[in-house]
């Protein structure tokens, strides 16, 4: 279904948000260590000098209510208030129950409801998606979208491949429901787009899983098969969602791209015709982080005063499934 063929008489508006990063940090070269590897490598191929990593002790849901409890700070609201919180998430703390619900139980929501959404690195467009429809429905009038992984406990830290390319960090947006359908001149969610193709699993998959072999297991990835996905199909869903609402690469103000390397970024702000003083790229200092690198990347360039309220914000991301998504934010 178009999204332009959706009705609604509700919106959701970006109140709020935050970002978190674990304090622990590991360059290049500390890796280069531990593994045969390079910092001219990793920074000639993804643009990546360094990591955050998650304390022994640090749980995802630590994280995420570390960013949700920026989000609702920076949006006054109470967190008791919420009434829906999506954790998008790879790497739970459990199994079961949802890390949403432990996020809801630490933050002291009683009143909501919370469930985890789970589209690996596109996890966070899914998850504002989620959210979006359900402010749009009536069901809730406001909903916590964090994306939280400590995504470096599935690396294989022998495989050079994948070890060197992602690390945890948490990030959350606090929606509020507007009135009125959404509408490209005013603030709020424009639309979300999503996809996916369950028949390119092995190009971004983890070993293991309850339902199989009851293991945690590791990242394994076909880089250059992925990239391949990510140039072609990235630009096929961000023309979608641009097309959406009759907008060109040029009506965007700022391009908040998953953050997972800097040839693709830089490979999409080019097709867009958007200058690089227009992309937010944070992938050289919180490497992939999956479903939190999209929120990260927005809490910082909104905090910092470069995305500001008003402004056209394009986010894309493709992660493991493969799932892919956009979503246009009138900031
Ligand atoms: O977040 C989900 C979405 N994920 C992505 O979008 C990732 C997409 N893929 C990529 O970003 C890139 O494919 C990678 C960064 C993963 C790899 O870059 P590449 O330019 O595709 O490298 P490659 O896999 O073709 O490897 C080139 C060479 C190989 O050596 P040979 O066979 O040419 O001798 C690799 O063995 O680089 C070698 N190599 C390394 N060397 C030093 C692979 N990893 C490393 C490493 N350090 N860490």
């Amino acid at each position: 279904m178009s999204a332009k063929s959706r009705i609604s008489t509700r919106h959701s508006v970006v109140e709020g948000w935050g970002g978190y990063l674990p304090p622990n940090v590991v360059t290049n070269d500390q890796l280069a260590k531990r593994v045969d590897t390079s910092d001219e490598w990793i920074v000639a191929r993804t643009g990546i000098r360094q990591r955050h990593i998650a304390g022994e002790n640090e749980r995802t849901s630590d994280l995420a209510v570390e960013a949700a409890k920026k989000a609702l700070a920076q949006a006054g609201a109470k967190a008791e208030d919420v009434g829906l919180i999506v954790v998008a998430t790879t790497t739970p703390d459990n199994t079961f129950p949802a890390t949403a619900t432990q996020v809801q139980a630490k933050l002291g929501n009683t009143t909501g409801f919370a469930f985890d959404v789970q589209a690996v690195c596109s996890g966070f467009v899914y998850a504002l998606a989620v959210a979006d429809n359900f402010i749009k429905t009536g069901q809730v009038d406001s909903a916590l979208v964090i994306g939280a992984e400590t995504f470096t406990r599935l690396l294989d830290w022998q495989d050079r491949t994948t070890c060197v390319l992602f690390g945890d960090g948490a990030g959350a947006v606090l929606l509020k429901a507007a009135d009125g359908p959404p509408d490209r001149a005013a603030r709020g969610v424009l639309s979300t787009h999503l996809h996916s193709d369950g028949r390119f699993k092995d190009a971004l998959f983890v070993t293991g899983g309850p339902g199989s072999n009851k293991e945690v297991g590791v990242v394994r990835m076909n880089g250059q098969e992925v990239f391949r996905h990510a140039v072609q199909k990235l630009a096929e869903v961000v023309e979608e969602a641009l097309s959406t609402h009759g907008l060109t690469g040029k009506d965007i103000d700022w391009l908040v791209p998953h953050q997972a390397n800097q040839r693709i970024i830089d490979g999409m702000a080019r097709k867009l015709g958007l200058p690089g003083e227009r992309v937010v790229s944070t992938v050289a200092h919180h490497a992939n982080t999956s479903a939190a690198s999209i929120p990260l990347a927005l809490a910082a360039a909104a905090s910092d005063g470069r995305i500001k309220q008003g402004q056209l914000v394009l986010i894309e991301g493709i992660g493991g499934g493969l799932t892919w998504g956009a979503s246009v934010i009138r900031w």
